[in-house]
């Protein structure tokens, strides 16, 4: 099994702080078996948050991609929502909005273990646009939030929470957020009844 055992990084990002959510999120991932071994309150800097996110250009482009898929959806032209058409513009300026946003106010980090932890997690979650994340999704329970508001008030779409995606985002957010003393090696015994 322990090949299976995966760890995540979760942010709980300044809206979900600020509208008090964060027993209620941390609730989510303990009652289906994960198992949180790190977690701290942080107001990051604008560096710190800055290398969190991928500064890649094709990344760049799919968030800009991303929300013009939904201004498509709801008849709204980009350039006069935006200012541009251009998926690596808008991406750009999404990114700016995002650091923005999650240097606000503190938001709370934590590293969850467990089976397919990363999938699980990000199931947890729910989608990125909280307009369209299903209800029983972290996103869909409390949001209701898209590009096409947020974007046009120039600022990011407000969805409560960060997951990692991938193996090995996983690994360096975690290293990004958490000295390896500050990662807990500790065992739940109900596990022994769940599995
Ligand atoms: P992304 O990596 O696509 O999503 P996820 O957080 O689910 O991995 O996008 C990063 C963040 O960018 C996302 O959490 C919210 C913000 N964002 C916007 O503000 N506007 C947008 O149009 C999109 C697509 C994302």
């Amino acid at each position: 099994m322990s090949s299976q055992i995966e760890k995540s990084l979760v942010l709980i990002k300044p809206d979900g702080v600020q509208r008090a959510l964060v027993g209620e999120v941390i609730k989510r991932f303990e009652q289906r078996g994960l198992k949180i071994i790190a977690l701290k309150m942080v107001k990051p800097s604008i560096d710190h948050i800055n290398d969190h996110y991928p500064k890649d250009e094709k990344w760049i482009e799919r968030l800009g991609e991303k929300g013009f898929t939904t201004f498509k959806e709801q008849g709204i032209d980009p350039k006069q929502a935006m200012g541009t058409a251009d998926k690596k513009e808008a991406g750009k300026m999404v990114r700016k909005w995002l650091i923005d946003y999650m240097t606000a106010a503190p938001i709370v980090a934590f590293v969850v273990e467990g089976i397919h932890a990363i999938e699980m997690v990000r199931k947890i979650v729910g989608p990125t646009l909280p307009s369209k994340a299903p209800i029983g999704t972290i996103r869909g329970d409390f949001s209701v939030d898209s590009p096409a508001v947020a974007n046009i008030q120039k600022r990011s779409v407000k969805n409560m929470i960060h997951a990692s995606e991938t193996p090995e985002e996983a690994a360096s957010e975690i290293k990004h957020w958490f000295s390896e003393e500050e990662i807990h090696d500790w065992a739940r015994p109900d596990h022994e009844v769940m599995f």
